[in-house]
């Protein structure tokens, strides 16, 4: 990887997993440490980009020299993302973002009672941040995501690449241990809004993500 490859570009990075409150003691989330949006964020800096990195909730430690900001839920991270992206070159969504979120949240904490043996938690959808940002694209901004799938990888990862709008997916198998969600190795497919697929190793994540660097600059290059 060249290390200038990408100066003077915005980069916007967006990492973890949104905690969704319930009451002031619960919340609703998922497996994702951050570890792979960081290690994205990582390999921007190295090749020079100016890196912002907006993390819900992250399991580890930021890296240094970026600019960091840390969200919990989804509506924290969508404002965040959009004011970020105003100025950005390029996003990548590596966050696990959560579809719903508790319709309300109590102010006090929930308790148990005597007859109630079950308990109906009412969920709404939160907004997806990717297809809202991409009615603010203008030409010329990536926009990448990530597909965390168990199953049908490709396909679906396909059908996000049209809804969404986006440049690049990245997609991710969470089915298998040893990859994906809070391990420290992963296995992804690249797969372009054109068509093109380009599949990786099982390799560390900081090689994963120096794999899609090297990608999005030849991209930048090229436009
Ligand atoms: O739809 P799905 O969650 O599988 O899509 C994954 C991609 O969409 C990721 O890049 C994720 O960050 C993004 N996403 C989003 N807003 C949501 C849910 C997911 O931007 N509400």
């Amino acid at each position: 990887l060249k290390g200038g490859s990408l100066a003077g570009k915005s980069v916007v990075v967006t990492a973890g997993g949104t905690r969704e409150p319930l009451d002031p003691v619960r919340y609703l989330t998922n497996h994702s440490s951050g570890k792979m949006g960081f290690a994205v964020a990582n390999a921007f800096k190295n090749a020079g980009a100016n890196v912002t990195l907006i993390a819900a909730n992250p399991l580890i430690t930021p890296p240094s020299g970026v600019n960091f900001i840390r969200v919990e839920t989804a509506a924290e991270l969508l404002a965040e993302v959009k004011q970020a992206f105003v100025h950005a070159d390029i996003l990548v969504m590596a966050a696990a973002v959560a579809d719903y979120r508790p319709a309300k949240v109590a102010n006090k904490k929930i308790k148990k009672t005597a007859d109630n043996q079950t308990m109906t938690l009412e969920l709404v959808r939160n907004p997806d941040i990717l297809k809202e940002i991409a009615t603010i694209k203008h030409p010329g901004q990536l926009v990448i995501g990530f597909a965390a799938e168990t199953n049908d990888l490709i396909s679906n990862a396909t059908k996000k690449i049209q809804s969404k709008n986006l440049d690049m997916i990245v997609a991710n198998d969470v089915s298998q241990s040893g990859i994906g969600f809070n391990a420290d190795n992963n296995q992804v497919t690249f797969l372009f809004a054109a068509g093109k697929q380009i599949k990786t190793n099982v390799e560390s994540k900081a090689k994963v993500a120096d794999q899609l660097i090297n990608i999005i600059a030849t991209q930048m290059q090229n436009q």
